[in-house]
């Protein structure tokens, strides 16, 4: 098994580490299917107070990541891999990410992840090491972190051997098996009456063809309430 590696080019390593290495990415990471290191911008800082920022040009509030640290940070990790991943820089300036994206990036080895902080980042240094930009949503946040994080989450369950079984993929939201993007079904499990509500019967008839049409149905009625820009 090839494991897919996950970079984070941060200021705030262990909130990128605490959050992933739990639950599902956690048990991935143990079963050796994915791998995800945080690297702290600030060991590539340019003087020995750890300086990474600076005020910006032109003048404004807020400072801007200076690119030598970032810059030596990325190069540092390909001589260490002996190859350039793709670099994806975490803005609301972008486009916005999508299962498409995650299903398309998870065939990569290695990916690198940029969080930018403070008021961003030097936009030479993203020039100069062809990052793309990806943001996950028409809102603002602090910084980059979440954002990757989010990402990573996202792209390391498509990967092999991180789901319990492959199955999981496939028949849910948005997912691959779902052709023309229908929200997924309503889940129920024990109690078969809880306060008062029963599960639907058809649920509990063991009748298969049945099963599936009632969740097809309720996939549709579903999609058509809640997102119905997804029927087109
Ligand atoms: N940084 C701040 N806000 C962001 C967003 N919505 N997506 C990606 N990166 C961000």
């Amino acid at each position: 098994m090839v494991p897919m590696n996950f970079y984070v080019l941060t200021l705030f390593p262990e909130m990128v580490t605490e959050g992933l290495h739990t639950s599902v990415l956690g048990r991935g990471i143990d079963k050796g299917a994915i791998s995800i290191e945080a690297i702290n911008i600030r060991d590539y800082a340019i003087n020995n107070h750890g300086q990474v920022d600076d005020g910006p040009y032109g003048g404004g509030a807020g400072m801007v990541m200076r690119p030598e640290p970032i810059y030596d940070a990325f190069e540092d990790l390909c001589s260490r891999l002996g190859r350039r991943p793709r670099l994806l820089y975490m803005t609301p300036q972008a486009q916005v990410f999508s299962q498409a994206m995650a299903r398309e990036l998870a065939q990569e080895t290695d990916l690198v992840f940029l969080c930018g902080h403070y008021e961003g980042v030097d936009e030479r240094v993203l020039e100069i090491l062809e990052a793309e930009n990806v943001s996950i949503g028409d809102y603002v946040l602090t910084g980059g972190e979440l954002p990757a994080m989010v990402m990573i989450d996202c792209i390391g369950r498509l990967v092999p051997g991180v789901l319990h079984n492959d199955e999981s993929t496939l028949d849910e939201s948005f997912g691959a098996a779902c052709v023309g993007g229908l929200l997924e079904y309503p889940h129920y499990t024990r109690p078969e009456m809880f306060m008062g509500r029963a599960v639907p019967p058809v649920l509990l008839s063991g009748h298969h063809k049945n099963i599936a049409d009632w969740r097809r149905e309720q996939s549709i009625r579903r999609t058509r309430e809640r997102r119905p820009d997804l029927l087109g």
